[in-house]
């Protein structure tokens, strides 16, 4: 089935049985387009989603959480292969806490009985790569511990490796394929993986997600006990909530959905936008809702980063499809794009139907995104693969926040922070640099801020040395004028607000 391909003996028998899933699932056809096998030509079988879907659980966590991050590129897959990319689940065994003692009591260094005053060998819940049992501390503190499942590293890992292999090839192979840039992929699916296999990254990503929100005394992330903390083994504060999963729940734990969505929402862009460090999988699972209308934050494992440079585009980018400014909205796009020029005026088209859509009344940010994508699909717009997890994040949140609330409206939320956000960016903006490029995000909080300076700032964003008009050609003389005119956007920014 699949084409003779060398690989180590270590890794050879993991190959046959990729090869008899793939057959299991009749996926001739796809390795064929993959350029893995002969390519046997027809139409694609309208369940070929599916079948996929069915193999890669089959072969395991670490091919569900390569689906996983496909189900995140919208720009590259069309909706049909989205859906069913996102019903992923890997089925992992509970196992037996016999199973799990030995490695346990290896990362502790000493017996359970002696690192806890009391330990559940009942687990508290099983997942694809951990077991959580609840514990409690000698000076009574109740934790959970998470165990990291035996040989799980060892399997993923040389997964891992077959993986790249595979992909050089399909790189190699098939030119179709390569628009996917699979190599690209793989390195985000590389990347996720040695970082969540990694208990104490888990456990610094909780220590630095703490920092970034120890103002907002409403954010509860649980204290990490280090000194029973390894790469295989994670204890933390148990947290007692409820899952945001309906507003029912909450209400009958005498938590406000409102006050929660609220709070969701804050959070969310304080991550994305002003903190530039993110939970990469908010779901219902992953939050418990306190007393005190609280909320915190579990499963640290993936944490995404994202840089000064693409706060400020990203906020470019909901702002000027909020204020309707499809010029500015393509000019993000543009400057996203990973390839060959396309056309500019098609790309306007595409932004402008997406201002006509969502650039008024409720944000709801999947059904945006629902549209957006298939746009800039067919524009052959292709986004860095960072902005995929900034939008998967967004959008689960967004989706949490409806669930609890129906009718929630991440733009009020949105225009709340709108101050906060740009005034953020201003006291970060030390160089002039930044000054100069925050006069794009002031420029579009004040509407009435002049056209012409809109257009210097984008195309200083979009990194082109022609000015529309003659500028201050002295760098010191620049700065002069960027902070002038930036004194003069945030006044217009305050009046506004
Ligand atoms: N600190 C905690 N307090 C209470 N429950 C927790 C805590 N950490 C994990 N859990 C429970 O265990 C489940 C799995 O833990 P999680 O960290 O999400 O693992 P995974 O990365 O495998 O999804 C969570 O969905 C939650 O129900
Ligand atoms: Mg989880």
């Amino acid at each position: 089935m699949l084409k003779t391909i060398v690989v180590a003996a270590r890794d050879r028998e993991r190959l046959a049985e990729i090869s008899a899933v793939a057959g299991r699932y009749g996926l001739d056809m796809l390795l064929g387009r993959l350029g893995l096998a002969k390519n046997v030509g027809g139409s694609e079988p309208s369940d070929l989603p599916a079948r996929t879907r069915q193999a890669l659980e089959a072969l395991g966590p670490t091919y569900v959480k390569l689906g996983q991050i496909l189900a995140t590129r919208q720009d590259l897959l069309p909706e049909n292969w989205i859906e069913e990319f996102g019903r992923l689940h890997s089925d992992a065994p509970t196992l037996s806490f016999d199973q799990l003692r030995g490695d346990l009591e290896e990362a502790l260094g000493e017996p359970v009985e002696a690192a806890f005053a009391r330990f559940d060998t009942e687990p508290l819940a099983a997942a694809s790569m951990a077991q959580v049992h609840r514990a409690t501390l000698h000076d009574g503190q109740e934790v959970v511990v998470k165990i990291r499942r035996p040989g799980i590293a060892r399997r993923m890992q040389a997964d891992l490796r077959l993986i790249t292999h595979l992909a050089g090839m399909v790189e190699a192979g098939s030119r179709e394929a390569r628009r996917f840039q699979p190599r690209a992929l793989v390195q985000q699916l590389l990347d996720t993986v040695l970082e969540e296999l990694d208990f104490t990254q888990e456990g610094r990503n909780a220590d630095r997600l703490r920092a970034d929100l120890s103002d907002n005394h409403r954010i509860v992330i649980p204290a990490i006990y280090w000194t029973f903390s390894s790469d295989t083994v994670l204890v933390m504060d148990y947290v007692e909530g409820v899952a945001p999963r309906n507003g029912e729940a909450l209400r009958a734990a005498g938590i406000d959905p409102a006050a929660i969505a609220d709070l969701g929402a804050e959070l969310v862009l304080d991550m994305v936008l002003v903190n530039g460090r993110f939970h990469g999988d908010p779901h219902p699972g992953n939050l418990l809702c306190l007393p005190g209308n609280r909320l915190a934050l579990l499963d640290l494992g993936l944490i995404g980063h994202v840089s000064g440079r693409r706060r400020q585009q990203f906020l470019t980018f909901i702002l000027s499809l909020r204020s309707g400014d499809a010029q500015a909205l393509a000019d993000t796009l543009l400057i996203w794009h990973q390839g060959d020029q396309p056309s500019r005026e098609r790309v306007v088209a595409a932004a402008e139907q997406l201002v006509a859509r969502h650039g008024s009344g409720p944000l709801v940010l999947s059904r945006m995104v629902a549209d957006f994508f298939p746009l800039i699909r067919k524009e052959g717009l292709i986004l860095p693969p960072d902005l995929a997890l900034i939008f998967k994040a967004l959008i689960t949140m967004d989706g949490v926040l409806g669930a609890i609330q129906p009718g929630f409206d991440l733009s009020e939320a949105l225009q709340r922070a709108r101050g906060r956000l740009v005034m953020h960016q201003l006291s970060a903006a030390h160089a002039p640099e930044k000054t100069v490029a925050l006069l794009l995000e002031l420029s579009r909080i004040a509407d009435d801020a002049p056209r012409l300076l809109r257009a210097i700032t984008r195309r200083l964003e979009a990194g082109e040395n022609a000015h529309p008009m003659p500028l201050p050609d002295k760098r010191s003389e620049w700065t002069a004028y960027a902070i002038m005119m930036a004194g003069a956007m945030i006044a217009a920014a305050i009046m506004l607000h």
